[in-house]
Parts: C-alpha cells; sequence; structure tokens
C-alpha cells in the first residue's frame, strides 16, 4: 500500500506495446515514477547507477528540498531544531515522530543512564585493538558485539524499542568515548548518572585523574547543535545501508555496524575527517586556496575538494550554515583564532566564486566546518568521522524501524545489466595453450 497518490500515468512504448506506469507525487511534490511491476510487464530493469534517479521507498521521517536547501526532521526545520532543542530531544523525535513531552523525556533520560554502561568484558576488546586502530573500526565491531551481550535485542526489539534506542544511543557514546581513551593512552572515565548526555560524553572524553574536567556550557551546547545537524538525512549512503541489511531481517544492532562501516568512506562521512587533513596539509605546506581549487578541478585527478559537493544539495547545505555558526562560536569562545578557519574561509570564498564549481553547484556541505568544530573542542581528527556517527544514530534508527514497520517492504535486491563473458567451459579453458602448456612444467 502505498501512502503517496496517483497524479497521472506515463506512457512507455517499447518493441510494439505501450505499457502505463503509475506517477506518484509526494507530499511536499516530489513525483515518481512507480516502475514495481515493470519487469514481470514488460522484461525490462531501469538502469541508475548510484541510484541517482531512483527513489528506493516511502518516508515520513526527513524532507530535504535541495534546490532550496531546506532539511526538516519531522517537518521541523533543522535551524528551528538546532536552535530550541537538544540531541536527546531530537533522537526521541526521529524515533517516535514527536518531540518528548517532559515526562516522556525524563524516562527518556533515565533509561539513557541505565544502559550507559558497557559489560565488563567488552573493556578488554579495547586493549586488544593496535594503538593506531581506527576509532570508526572499533565502533563497528563493538556495535555489532553489543548483539552478543543483549541476545534478547538480537530476536526482535521492536516491543521494548525505548531500550533498544537508548542502550544503542547510550552505548554508542560510551564505545566511542571509550576508544578515544584507548588512543590517547588514558584511562578509561565511566558514564555518570549526574550528567546529560553531551555532558557525559566530553567528561568521559576529557577527564583525568589530573585534569578535573568541568563540562562548559558553551561547549555542551555546541555538542548538541553539531549532533542535531547530523541525526539524519533521508536516504543517504550509510542510511541505505541501514535499511538494505535491515531488509534481510538482521538485527538492528548488525544494520548499524553496517551503517557505521558505510559512513566511514571519505565520499561520505569520513570528509570531516578529510577536510582537516587538506588544511592541515595545505597551511604546512603553503598551498594557496586557488591552487586546491585548480587541484579540485583536474579531471585527471580524482582529487575532490571534501567538504565541497553533494548528491541533493544544488545550494548551500543548510546544515553548514548552522556548523560555520557553530564553529566560529566554538573557536571564539576558546579564545583561539584558529589559522585553519581562516583559511577554510577563504577557500569557500574561492570554490564559491569559481566556474567550474558554480556549473557544478559546489557548495559547503555538511561536513567542511564540522571538523574545524571539535578540533576547537579538543577532538581529535580522527574522532570526526566517530562523532558524525553519534549525531546520525538516531536516524539510522528511525529509518531502520520504517523499514521493518513498512507494510509491504521487501528485501533489498536490485538487478544488474551483465556484461562478463559467455558461457565457457573448464575443459575448453584447459584445453588452450596456456593452460596446456602449464600443466607440462
Ligand atoms: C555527506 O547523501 C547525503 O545526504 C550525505 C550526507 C549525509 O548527511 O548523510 O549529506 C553527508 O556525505 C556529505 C558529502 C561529503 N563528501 C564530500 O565532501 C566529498 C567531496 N564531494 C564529492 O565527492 C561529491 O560531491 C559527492 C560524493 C558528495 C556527491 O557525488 P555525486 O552526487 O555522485 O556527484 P558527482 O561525483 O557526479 O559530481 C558531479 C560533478 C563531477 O564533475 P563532471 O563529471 O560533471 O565534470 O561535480 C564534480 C564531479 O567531478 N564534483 C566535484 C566535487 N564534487 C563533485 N569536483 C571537485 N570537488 C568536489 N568536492
Amino acid at each position: 500500500m502505498t501512502l503517496t497518490k496517483k497524479i497521472s500515468t506515463a506512457r512507455l512504448s517499447f518493441e510494439g506495446h505501450d505499457y502505463d506506469l503509475p506517477v506518484l507525487e509526494g507530499d511536499m511534490g516530489e513525483r515518481g515514477l512507480d516502475v514495481r511491476n515493470l519487469l514481470k510487464d514488460s522484461g525490462l530493469v531501469t538502469f541508475d547507477p548510484g541510484m541517482v534517479n531512483t527513489a528506493v521507498c516511502e518516508s515520513n521521517i526527513t524532507y530535504v528540498d535541495g534546490k532550496n536547501g531546506i532539511l526538516r526532521y519531522r517537518g521541523y526545520d533543522i535551524e528551528d531544531l538546532a536552535e530550541h532543542c537538544s540531541f536527546l530531544e531530537v533522537a526521541y523525535l526521529l524515533v517516535h515522530g514527536f518531540l518528548p513531552t517532559p515526562s516522556e523525556y525524563s524516562a527518556f533520560s533515565k533509561l539513557m543512564n541505565l544502559h550507559s554502561m558497557l559489560h565488563e568484558n567488552m573493556r578488554n576488546f579495547f586493549s586488544l585493538y593496535p594503538d593506531h586502530a581506527h576509532p570508526m573500526a572499533i565502533l563497528s565491531a563493538m556495535v555489532v558485539s553489543l548483539s552478543t551481550f543483549y541476545p534478547e535485542l538480537e530476536s526482535d526489539p521492536m516491543e521494548a524499542i525505548d531500550i533498544t534506542v537508548s542502550r544503542l544511543l547510550s552505548k554508542l557514546r560510551t564505545i566511542a568515548a571509550f576508544s578515544y581513551k584507548k588512543y590517547m593512552g588514558h584511562p578509561i572515565v565511566y558514564p555518570r548518572s549526574d550528567l546529560r548526555y553531551c555532558e557525559n560524553f566530553l567528561n568521559m572524553m576529557f577527564y583525568t585523574p589530573v585534569n578535573n574536567y568541568e563540562p562548559d556550557p558553551v561547549i555542551t551546547r555546541a555538542l548538541n547543535q553539531l549532533l542535531i545537524l547530523h541525526a539524519d538525512h533521508e536516504q543517504n549512503c550509510s542510511t541505505s545501508v541501514v535499511r538494505a541489511v535491515g531488509s534481510s531481517h538482521a538485527n538492528l544492532y548488525a544494520s548499524i555496524s553496517a551503517g557505521v562501516c558505510a559512513l566511514w568512506g571519505p565520499l561520505h562521512g569520513g570528509a570531516n575527517q578529510r577536510v582537516l587533513e587538506v588544511l592541515e596539509d595545505a597551511l604546512r605546506n603553503n598551498i594557496s586556496p586557488k591552487a586546491l581549487v585548480e587541484k579540485a578541478k583536474d579531471r585527471h585527478s580524482n582529487y575532490r575538494l571534501y567538504g565541497f559537493g553533494h548528491r541533493v544539495y544544488k545550494t548551500y547545505d543548510p546544515r553548514a550554515k548552522v556548523a560555520k555558526k557553530v564553529c566560529t562560536q566554538v573557536i571564539k569562545h576558546m579564545s583561539q583564532s584558529d589559522p585553519l578557519l581562516d583559511y577554510a574561509q577563504e577557500l569557500e570564498q574561492v570554490a564559491l566564486a569559481d566556474n567550474y564549481f558554480q556549473e557544478r553547484s559546489l557548495y559547503p556541505n555538511v561536513d567542511f566546518f564540522t571538523g574545524l568544530a571539535y578540533r576547537a573542542m579538543g577532538i581529535p581528527v580522527n574522532m570526526f568521522t566517530v562523532m558524525f556517527a553519534i549525531g546520525r544514530l538516531p536516524g539510522w534508527i528511525a529509518q531502520w524501524l520504517e523499514q521493518r514497520d513498512g507494510e509491504g517492504q521487501r528485501i533489498v535486491r536490485p538487478r544488474q545489466l551483465y556484461v562478463g563473458p559467455g558461457m565457457r567451459t573448464v575443459e575448453e579453458t584447459l584445453a588452450t595453450d596456456l593452460y596446456a602448456k602449464k600443466k607440462t612444467k
């Protein structure tokens, strides 16, 4: 049963046959050709590498208008949520579809606190990784390992969804902080019952026996806002992976673990780490913003200007605008002047003024400024994509649930156009000179 409404019919004429394809319309006017019966009726599949032109589902979670730079979670503008809500309230909104009442919020916070610890056996896992282990590798492995410690959720978490959500949201944050402590060679710091979500994370990250870390309200608010910016983004690469894995009825932990791996790629969530590495390298080696932009335009190199461009946004990513503001506030609050921010702003202006970037509607995306804010907070570059994953988790969970709850949902199994060798036999191959010669040696 589709929620979108049929508004018209498109006719496909092929080899003397006509096929009437319904045209569907979403609630914000997006239109889609319904090809669900195309293969059965015509023998044709659609060919769409990267699914650029393909809507794989109906969803009521997040709306993105790439032309006008609009992003809404459950109908609320991202700017509105970043201004007025905490990350936990937005996580609740994404999963449940409405903002929590004070009593719902307090119950959710209590669950978060109750489930913030890891099983003590999991602590040992951290000591077995090499010191240089990337925190995203640890994160993915730890998340799927949660299913071995909490098998009750292996089966079907639906009836205990708030426990599942709070367990994952809370433990992923603890895993992230523990992986940072491992990387720093510091003793791990347990979560505290008197601290809220972001304060607890910052305390687990930065408290040490010789540094009695006090969460800074400006930094805590900035972190809430940055996590809100990342919380969902409709059918992006990692969310599509989470939905695809969930469509096989794999458990939630396995699905999220797969999403972490997809997010790690530098074309996706891994871009925030690449942005910082490129900026640091450019400053160190005195490479001008103009030279970087020229390098990114070179068709013969597959170098891209990380933090720029987007599959959907063909204007400024609304999250980048908020991230730029947050980043500037944090750097100012830390009474730092950061040459990297100055360089990034100059690079932004050079790229925005460049024809190649204008012709391709390449604007800063969510990854361009966020790393600079994390850096100013004292979070190291290799943790940036982990921060993205912490933010994106509620969106992944909401999308996974929608996939599982959705009526008529089927396992995700795309088709292909085969372009490989025709039928051949091993006997024929081994009879050829090449193999025959090999046999005599
Ligand atoms: C995220 O999908 C989401 O919603 C993702 C995300 C989310 O919240 O989940 O928003 C998070 O992943 C943001 C994107 C982070 N990635 C980067 O910053 C990496 C750099 N950006 C690009 O690699 C690219 O823009 C993508 C991957 C983001 C989008 O790739 P597309 O849609 O496949 O675009 P494309 O590669 O077809 O590019 C179209 C043209 C090409 O030139 P032509 O062949 O037309 O001559 O634009 C060029 C590209 O070469 N181009 C770039 C560029 N991005 C695109 N050229 C230089 N630098 C870039 N950054």
